[in-house]
């Protein structure tokens, strides 16, 4: 959109979440709020988006990096938190801005498109909703079928309140020059004391500028979030639209119910999920590759045909393809199982990787390690990675042989064909194709009778 941009109103504390975190860093899958409105946005406006900030607002900068953000120290209300950020959209030479609540995460590109061509050309325009529940939405009053003003439901007559079902959706384009003309106009007499941005419709209709409600009828897509209850109810309608967006596509999905996936999130048709399951953040799910039930996947890669048994937790992880892991395996950041590896029942993984066809099968520990192709690692290994005050590297080569209850004390490098028999405790390098047994010697002596 050249000449438009986007503001997003995100400087409230969202009292009625009881949550030191400001209200957009509240996640729905996984994800933050404001990531959901940021999404929306980013198809229309590429980076030309700004964000106004307020309670914690260090915390909201640090959760998106990179963004522009415009500070709002004191949060005196919508019409307020615009008129803040007028100085930095026409310093962009911008002629109309998007404002949308931060607090709107089921938006999504369509919806703002939509928006946008109907409200293209109006001085001031303004997305409303039909509720059969209007609640503490603002209401839209009309006179003779044209828009007069939006009034607070704080502010409205408790005897007429109920009778209007349309309701400001907290979406509006604007053009820079009546945002500068009428925003220093807004004042604070309502009920809360606070600078509406609503107000700005009745003094634009007053100043005869050209004012349009855009209906976007009865459509669920721009529920505001104010609450843990509202919360969950729109987290609920998210996940649904995931799954059956899945679904549509392909995806053999089981319990669809019980599925937790992230919009941001790839799965591919033809993998095979089960519910109930978490697949989060940036997430890979490929063909062929099969989820089983209680399994948590977050920013990790499934690679074709591989398999996550039951109550498998991976984070940052990527599983090759054929590959097997679990049931009940931990794959933490920076695990990476080559083709047909596996990591089966008990196994953690961290920042080690796992050669083609490797297996660690039961009850391992294997952390800062790289361990070659076709390499056995008995249950019970341990790489002993920390001494107390920095993490050591083991190395295993292809093929080598791990025998149960092995502690292998980095930094360490056992090679490839090597035998290491059970119980031993490794301190030294094993040269290749070399057996090493590190445990004391079995004395059988008979037993005293008492
Ligand atoms: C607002 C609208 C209401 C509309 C509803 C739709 C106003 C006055 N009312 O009400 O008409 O029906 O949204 O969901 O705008 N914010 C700031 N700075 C502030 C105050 C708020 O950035 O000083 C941000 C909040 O973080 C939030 C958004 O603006 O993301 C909306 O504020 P909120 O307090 O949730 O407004 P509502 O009462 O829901
Ligand atoms: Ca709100």
């Amino acid at each position: 959109m050249p000449n438009t941009a986007a503001l997003v109103l995100a400087a409230g504390k969202g009292t009625r979440m009881h949550s030191d975190r400001p209200k957009v860093l509240q996640t729905l899958l996984g994800e933050y709020m404001l990531a959901y409105v940021l999404a929306a946005l980013r198809p229309h406006f590429a980076e030309n988006i700004w964000i106004v900030a307020g309670h914690q607002a260090r915390m909201l900068e640090a959760a998106f990096p990179g963004g522009r953000f415009v500070l709002q120290e004191e949060q005196l209300g919508t019409g307020h938190a615009l008129m803040l950020a007028l100085p930095a959209l026409a310093g962009a030479g911008c002629r109309h801005v998007l404002v949308v609540n931060g607090d709107a995460p089921l938006l999504d590109a369509e919806t703002t498109r939509d928006f946008l061509e109907k409200a293209g050309g109006a001085d001031l325009a303004f997305a409303t909703l039909d509720l059969d529940e209007p609640g503490s939405y603002g209401r839209v009053v009309r006179a003779g079928g044209n828009v007069r003003a939006i009034v607070e439901a704080k502010d409205c007559d408790p005897s007429t309140l109920e009778l209007h079902r349309e309701v400001n959706a907290g979406l509006y384009l604007i053009s820079l020059p009546l945002a500068e003309t009428l925003s220093p106009r807004i004042t604070g007499a309502n009920k809360s004391g606070e600078y509406y941005i609503t107000d700005l419709v009745a003094l634009s209709v007053a100043g005869g500028y050209d004012v349009r409600a855009v209906q976007c009828g009865r459509d669920e897509g721009l529920l505001g979030v104010n609450s843990p209850r509202e919360l969950a109810r729109v987290e609920e309608i998210l996940r649904r639209r995931v799954v059956m967006r899945l679904l549509e596509r392909g995806v053999l999905l089981h319990a669809p119910d019980m599925a937790r996936i992230s919009p941001f999130a790839r799965v591919e048709p033809g993998a095979e999920l089960t519910g109930p399951c978490e697949i989060l953040g940036r997430s890979e799910v490929k063909r062929g590759a099969r989820v089983a039930s209680h399994c948590v996947v977050r920013d990790s890669v499934i690679e074709e045909g591989a398999e996550l048994r039951h109550f498998s937790h991976l984070e940052g992880a990527r599983v090759g393809a054929g590959a097997l892991v679990g049931p009940f395996a931990r794959l933490r950041p920076g695990a990476v199982l080559e083709a047909a590896a596996r990591a089966g029942n008990f196994v953690e993984i961290k920042n080690a990787r796992l050669g083609e066809g490797a297996k660690a099968n039961h009850l391992t520990y294997l952390g800062d390690a790289d361990i070659g192709s076709g390499a056995n690692i008995g249950a019970g290994t341990i790489t002993c990675n920390y001494d107390g005050r920095g993490k050591h590297k083991t190395s295993i080569g292809e093929k080598a042989f791990i025998g149960s209850n092995t502690a292998l004390v980095a930094p360490v490098v056992v090679g490839a064909n090597s035998l290491v028999g059970a119980g031993s405790v490794i301190t030294r390098d094993v040269p290749e194709g070399e057996m090493a047994i590190a445990r004391s010697r079995q004395k059988n002596l008979p037993r005293k009778k008492n």
